[in-house]
């Protein structure tokens, strides 16, 4: 009863704990639990796997929902009853300027290199170069950086309102306008596609290849 009591007392004093941050202050709750982690980085997941001091995140690195750090093998658990203490660990290090897309699982002893995307649903089970998009079930590089750089400036000019307000120095989310510019966003993205939305619409969207 007493131990039943603690596990609710603790499940319920970790709940109370993350409600204090958000994805971009996590990373400090996040180091209490042993990860190295730098400045400026996005974090939506609150747990970085059973062995959190095996996680190395650089500066300015987003990992988007679902993310799962996998620091050891449990494959090995078929060996217990010969060895009954046998475990196998790898760390993960995830340098600067990095994005993990959502849903992605990274494998023990990975290193993801700068300036790179991890695709969303990906299992990297091997290191990422640095400036390198890779994505798939293994992740394997993809495209080039600069090529998908190019195609999102053209896709954000289309869908950017022409009257969103941001002071020099400021970002999106950070500018005083941010409300207001997020109103106008809502409303040019729903005009944008309107008719995939079910309405008039406008020309020259791309639309993804249908299966
Ligand atoms: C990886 C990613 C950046 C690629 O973007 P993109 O180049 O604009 O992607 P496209 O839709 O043009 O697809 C390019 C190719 O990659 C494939 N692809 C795209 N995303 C993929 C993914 N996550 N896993 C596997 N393959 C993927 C497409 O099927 C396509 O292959 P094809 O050329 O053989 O048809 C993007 O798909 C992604 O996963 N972004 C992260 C989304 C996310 O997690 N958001 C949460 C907020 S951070």
């Amino acid at each position: 009863m007493i131990q039943l009591l603690g596990k609710i007392y603790r499940r319920v004093q970790r709940h109370v704990d993350l409600n204090r941050y958000n994805p971009t202050t996590i990373a400090e709750y996040l180091r209490k639990q042993g990860s190295t982690i730098g400045e400026g980085c996005v974090i939506v997941p609150t747990n970085l796997g059973a062995e959190p001091y095996l996680v190395r995140i650089g500066n300015h690195v987003t990992i988007a929902q679902g993310v799962k750090f996998e620091t050891h093998d449990g494959g090995v658990w078929i060996f217990r009853e010969e060895l009954p203490d046998f475990q196998v660990f790898g760390p993960i290090v995830i340098e600067d300027n990095v994005v993990i897309g959502q849903n992605a699982i990274l494998f023990p002893n990975i290193r993801i290199g700068r300036n790179s995307i991890v695709g969303a649903g990906s299992v990297v089970i091997t290191d990422v170069p640095p400036d390198t998009i890779c994505m798939g079930v293994p992740a394997r590089p993809f495209g080039s950086i600069s090529k998908y750089r190019e195609k999102s400036i053209e896709r954000w000019q289309a869908q950017r309102p022409p009257d969103i307000l941001i002071e020099d120095g400021d970002t999106w989310w950070n500018s005083k306008h941010f409300p207001a510019n997020r109103e106008k966003l809502r409303r040019h993205l729903l005009e944008l596609f309107r008719q995939e939305l079910g309405g008039a619409g406008v020309p020259g969207n791309k639309r993804r290849k249908s299966l």
